[in-house]
């Protein structure tokens, strides 16, 4: 989490570093700030609040050589000012922005403290900082005093670093935490992403884990920690532009995005299959049907794509097996000789995930990363990557990512057996989420009545179940509603006592096996006086159903009835006027464990 900037020789340079922190909250938005450095003078804004803020706090007047800014997703000290970054070694001689977690930091500070240095902050990007002026003052060069310092963090950094006698370079390293470079007219760029730099950067430059070096206005070192020899670069052009990220007249980048879905199925639909095959490797196919077992790791969202992956997968004879993340990370469970490791992220920055593929490589074991992120740090450590092709997601409720994860398993399965039927079958659902979107309005009347409620439950049974996690999910995050998913047949065996007059119970109902067990549990909860809402599709509907989607493949019925899901928190939240884009104590990469 955390967005980091900087830039040299650009001159809009508070434009560059307040706009590129603007497209940079989706990572972080608990506090923000910059500093610009000019004639060996370093001015720092920050504060606890919105980039927003820091836009009245920054003077517009304001001219330097080189700018770092930062916004913040706190992990170490609460949102405050003296946590705010940038922050600045004791002297005065650093001045950094950090995006990552530093876990020895405890240690590092301590040993500071001894040596007499002081800290104002709780935070573990001071002991960097300051490490950084422990070492120059020792004797060595800026660039030596940072090599020496990032050879002892452990954990992960982006870091963008001032220092006070080199007005015309900014230093940078990275290990873990995502970093740009982009290189525009006379002009270099630094961010944890492209997004800032789209409007200035003609090309680019991803940094890699353990790289650090310098840029100026017209020059680029990179070297690498283990090397002596600088590290030749070839920039590269990406193909997001500013239009994708722009909010196109919608109040909120969630609603774009999961009116985006009938557009991220169709793209998945062209760069997976071209009319008459299958576009996969021949090699990764080959490895799937091999493998005697299919691990799939994934995190919230990307993690209930997973959950209906297994069952696709399951359904076609492969064992496979679905692990939240962080929990095999400490838990690794590998059965089986072979197995592949599928590892689904919309970002491809996960921590969670990063530790797990370390685990996987010390394993040897082979790695599919499923990811929506070209040159994200998973896409970069996979033995084969799928990409998601649904385009930048901006929203923290991650919406149409889900969409091409469910989308993209499912062409991959049919791959696998052949079967090309799962192309007119997607064609079915891209008119059924087409529906969907123009009967939205239904769904938000369904929103407004279950919106005042402390708590809702989510019912399903097999892929419906996936769907009513994801459901329960969306709510709780962006409306903060307390809710739960349950399989329907599970309520009996405790958690009906929650059930009292009014609380709302939500149904989803796609499968002619398990329908008429869903409506028994629902009869159950409303002799106990729930407020029942039941979602439902043509072939099943009952008049009492509150919304009916067209009929789909069921398999693919999680496509559609998870647009529905997302509009009923979408609507909800609008009505309560919750901040949609940007809930409270989340960000969209989630880059810390
Ligand atoms: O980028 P990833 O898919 O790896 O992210 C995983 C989760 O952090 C993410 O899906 C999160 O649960 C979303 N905010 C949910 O809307």
């Amino acid at each position: 989490m955390c967005g980091i900037v900087g830039t040299i020789g650009e001159k809009a340079l508070r434009t560059y570093l307040i706009e590129g922190l603007r497209s940079l909250e989706y990572r972080g938005y608990d506090s923000a700030g910059t500093s610009f450095l000019s004639n060996g003078e370093v001015t720092t804004y920050r504060l606890p609040g919105r980039v927003s803020d820091l836009d009245q706090l920054v003077p517009t007047s304001i001219e330097a050589n080189a700018g770092i800014g930062h916004t913040r997703w706190a992990t170490h000290g609460e949102p405050n000012f003296s946590n705010a970054h940038p922050h600045q070694s004791n002297k005065g001689w650093f001045t950094l922005v950090h995006n990552g977690v530093i876990n020895n930091f405890r240690f590092l500070k301590r040993k500071l403290e001894q040596k007499g240095m002081t800290f104002a902050s709780d935070t573990d990007t001071e002991v960097i900082v300051n490490l950084m002026e422990f070492h120059y003052l020792q004797g060595l060069t800026p660039l030596r005093a940072i090599k020496k310092t990032i050879e002892k963090l452990e954990g992960s950094y982006a870091l963008a670093i001032l220092f006070k006698e080199e007005p015309n370079r900014i230093y940078f390293a990275k290990l873990h935490s995502p970093l740009v470079i982009g290189k525009g007219e006379k002009t270099h760029y630094l961010a944890s992403d492209y997004l800032p730099m789209l409007a200035y950067a003609q090309t680019f430059y991803i940094v890699t884990d353990y790289q650090y070096g310098y840029i100026e206005a017209q020059h680029i070192i990179v070297k690498h920690l283990d090397k002596n020899e600088e590290i030749p670069i070839r920039f590269h052009t990406t193909d997001l532009t500013i239009e994708d990220i722009g909010l196109n007249g919608y109040p909120h980048y969630m609603l774009k995005e999961i009116e985006e879905a009938p557009e991220v199925i169709q793209r998945l639909s062209y760069n997976y299959f071209d009319g008459n095959q299958f576009l996969f490797d021949d090699v990764l196919l080959e490895k799937i049907h091999q493998a005697d077992q299919l691990i799939f790791l994934a995190c919230g969202t990307s993690y209930h794509a997973a959950l209906v992956g297994r069952r696709y997968f399951e359904e076609i004879g492969k064992t496979c097996r679905v692990y939240v993340a962080s929990e095999f990370a400490y838990y690794p469970e590998v059965k089986g000789q072979k197995p592949l490791f599928i590892v689904i992220s919309q970002s491809g920055e996960t921590a969670d995930l990063i530790r797990c593929v370390q685990l996987i490589k010390q394993r040897g074991n082979a790695l599919l990363t499923i990811t929506n992120t070209k040159g994200s740090s998973l896409d970069r450590a996979s033995d084969f990557s799928l990409l998601l092709y649904a385009g930048m997601e901006i929203a923290v409720a991650s919406t149409k990512a889900y969409i091409a994860q469910v989308g993209l398993l499912a062409i991959l399965r049919a791959a696998l057996i052949h079967n090309n039927d799962v192309m007119t079958d997607l064609v079915g659902v891209i008119q059924a989420m087409k529906s969907v979107i123009d009967s939205r309005q239904d769904i938000e009347t369904m929103a407004q009545a279950i919106m005042h409620a402390p708590s809702a439950f989510f019912l399903g049974r097999g892929l419906d179940y996936d769907v009513a996690l994801e459901a329960s999910l969306k709510l709780k995050e962006i409306t903060y509603i307390h809710s739960e998913a349950l399989p329907g047949g599970e309520l009996k065996h405790g958690p009906i006592a929650l059930i009292a007059k009014n609380v709302p119970v939500i149904a989803f109902i796609s499968d002619p096996i398990t329908a008429a067990a869903i409506r028994s549990n629902l009869e159950e909860v409303r002799a106990r006086g729930a407020n029942i809402f039941t979602i439902s599709n043509l072939a099943l509907a009952k008049d009492e159903d509150n919304f009916i989607t067209p009929n789909v493949k069921v398999y693919l019925s999680p496509l559609v009835k998870v647009i529905v899901a997302q509009y009923l928190s979408y609507y909800a939240a609008l009505h309560l006027q919750r901040d949609i884009d940007k809930p409270r104590n989340l960000a969209k990469s989630v880059t810390v464990e």
